[in-house]
């Protein structure tokens, strides 16, 4: 009976004889978030003491970056203005609890007032808990090796989580945890114990996290956004956190910055730090989407993080411009979705230029902002900020758009681009 039911029900749809049950009927599917990413020591300056203060201190001079901490409300605006409706950003624990179990109430009430004004500006909070600085009193306990900071970091990540509830955030709980590792081992010499219990401590830190976050902030999304490095590294990183957490993730959080091919080495720059040197290859971002997606069936995935470094802001000598980075990948981006891939979001890194862990050299702003030359450090456009607008209005890039990057050829992420993509007509 409830066949035939159906049946007849379809024939009286097709013929248009009966009326569809209208679409309230149904949830309204969630919005594409279109966002910008950034993190608190990296743009909001006057930096209380931090494991990231005291490596600064041999690095380029840190001085007050971008001043997010006083100018959040213009920035904020900023990002209105160019239609995004996420903004991430981050909540520093060495800013909060400046001293152990003693918090900073002004600090605090900053952090309510950034959350109010994204929200009031009819963005989503994208909060992260840990973007690689802790407080200097951690640091003098031994950091990551001691596991009482396991408990320290929870402690802050349940106050956090707690003040915050109930608003909408997507909650990152450590960014790249695989380059956190690196920044740590550079930044404090560690031997091979210490990194092992780092890891260790990080991935009980997240599992324990996710579970306090949904306890504390039902139905809200959770995840650690990884750095996407393209085979045989994905391999080899993959299992010393993503693996170990993937059944306490919400959602993939990828960050896509840069593919590795044949005909594209380039990638090797990074790790002198002159990132500007790196040739971009957007259609890494489509192998990378549907390698995790691939991963992870069941999780729908987000591209947290994606942008174009220059050199102190200078154009790129083969002319590619930030804007043609931007749409390239988001024609990628598109590519993917269209052949079934779940993307639920993409950020740019970020709104602003700011400390790129030790140099203000290489700049990723959509605005760019001269730290070292401009005491009142305005923030420019630049020809992306267009570019995103337009993009984001559109929902995308147009049918019709051809990448100005051609895909690579042989790209480490799908060997089949050795056929498919030859560098010769
Ligand atoms: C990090 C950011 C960094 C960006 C650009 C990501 O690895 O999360 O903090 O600024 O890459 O290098």
């Amino acid at each position: 009976m409830p066949r035939t039911r159906a049946l007849l029900a379809s024939v009286l749809v097709g013929c248009g004889c009966l009326a569809v049950p209208d679409a309230a009927a149904a949830p309204d599917p969630e919005p594409f978030h279109w966002g910008v990413a950034s993190s608190g020591f990296q743009s909001e300056g006057s930096a209380p003491d931090s494991n990231w203060r005291r490596y600064a201190e041999t690095e380029e001079p840190y001085r007050n970056s971008v001043d997010f901490r006083h100018r959040y409300a213009a920035d904020i605006a900023l990002a209105k203005d160019l239609g995004v409706n996420t903004y991430r950003f981050g909540v520093e624990w060495a800013r909060i609890e400046p001293a152990k179990g003693r918090l900073d109430e002004t600090e605090l009430a900053y952090y309510d007032d950034v959350v109010r004004r994204v929200r009031a500006a009819g963005m989503t909070p994208m909060i992260t808990l840990d973007h690689w600085v802790y407080p200097g009193w951690v640091a003098d306990q031994g950091a990551w090796d001691n596991p009482a900071t396991v408990g320290d970091w929870l402690a802050n990540a349940r106050r956090v989580v707690g003040r915050y509830a109930h608003q909408g955030v997507l909650w990152i709980t450590f960014n790249e945890p695989v380059i956190y590792l690196q920044k740590e081992i550079s930044g404090r010499k560690l031997n091979p114990f210490q990194i092992a219990a780092m890891r260790q401590h990080l991935v009980a830190a997240h599992r324990n996290a996710y579970d306090e976050i949904h306890r504390l902030d039902p139905g809200s999304r959770v995840s650690s956004n990884l750095a996407y490095l393209p085979p045989p590294l994905q391999q080899l990183t993959d299992p010393l956190f993503t693996d170990a957490v993937a059944d306490k993730l919400d959602f993939v959080g990828l960050d896509y910055y840069y593919g590795l091919s044949l005909d594209n080495l380039t990638a090797i720059h990074g790790a002198t730090g002159e990132l500007w040197k790196i040739d971009p290859q957007p259609d890494g971002l489509y192998y990378a989407l549907r390698a995790y997606q691939r991963k992870f069936p069941r999780l729908p995935l987000y591209v947290v993080e994606n942008g174009m470094p220059t050199d102190d802001g200078k154009p790129r000598a083969d002319g590619y411009t930030r804007s043609d980075h931007l749409r390239d990948h988001v024609y990628w981006l598109r590519r993917a979705r269209d052949e079934g891939v779940n993307v639920l979001g993409y950020n740019y890194w970020s709104l602003t230029d700011n400390y790129e862990w030790g140099s203000y050299r290489p700049r990723f702003g959509l605005y760019t902002v001269d730290v070292a030359t401009d005491p009142a450090l305005t923030r420019r456009p630049t020809d992306a900020v267009d570019a995103y607008r337009r993009v984001i209005a559109d929902g995308g890039v147009p049918a019709d758009y051809t990448p100005v990057r051609r895909p690579a050829w042989c790209a480490f992420a799908d060997l089949r681009t050795c056929l498919a993509n030859l560098p010769w007509p």
